[in-house]
């Protein structure tokens, strides 16, 4: 009884197991970069794919990029896609997806990676500071320029109309009025 037990419950096993294989998707890869997802141009980078099984196929695509496939056959469960010579069009949303050999479907797609590809020593950082600076210096100097330009007006209608008014006293209070 108990044998007949074990037995029941191995085949009940199996058969889960058997279909899961078939109707399970094969679970998602991850992507990771090295030395770092954030490099230089002209320099290299190795996108790594970690596959949960042994000798598959792995495709590397591009989001965006329909054109942009690349593909190769691990033994291990990794698999390295190496990119050199990066240029600043190489930059953007990398996955990786793969294929066992006994199923011929493909797994789900990774993670997205995010490539950036920065532009030469310095010049990057130096550069956005100044339009920012120039912005300001041209914001200070027509605010500088309309404050000085709106007190030269009151300053001649006070003028104004003090000369027009030289002769009577009552519309000062008018003239006060208008200062403020
Ligand atoms: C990038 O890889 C190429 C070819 O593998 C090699 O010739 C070059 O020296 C590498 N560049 C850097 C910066 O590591
Ligand atoms: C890997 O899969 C291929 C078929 O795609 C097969 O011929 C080969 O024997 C497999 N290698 C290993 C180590 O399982």
């Amino acid at each position: 009884m108990d044998v007949d037990f074990v037995y029941l419950l191995c085949l009940g096993l199996c058969l889960c197991n058997g279909d899961e294989e078939e109707k399970e998707e094969l679970p998602r890869p991850s992507l990771s970069a090295w030395p770092s997802s954030e490099v230089k141009c002209k320099s290299n980078v190795t996108l790594r794919c970690w596959t949960h099984f042994q000798n598959v196929t792995v495709t590397l695509g591009k989001l965006h990029n329909s054109g942009y496939q690349r593909e190769l056959r691990s033994a291990g469960k990794e698999a390295e896609f190496h990119l050199t010579n990066l240029q600043p069009e190489d930059a953007g949303g990398y996955f990786c997806a793969y294929r066992t050999a006994a199923s011929h479907r493909w797994s789900g797609k990774s993670q997205h990676l995010q490539l950036v590809v920065t532009d030469g020593a310095g010049r990057g950082g130096e550069n956005p500071p100044r339009p920012s600076n120039s912005k300001l210096i041209f914001l200070t100097t027509f605010s500088c320029l309309s404050i000085s330009l709106l007190f030269v007006s009151v300053y001649f209608i006070y003028r104004c109309t003090q000369q027009g008014s030289s002769h009577e006293e009552p519309p000062k209070s008018d003239i006060e009025r208008s200062g403020v």
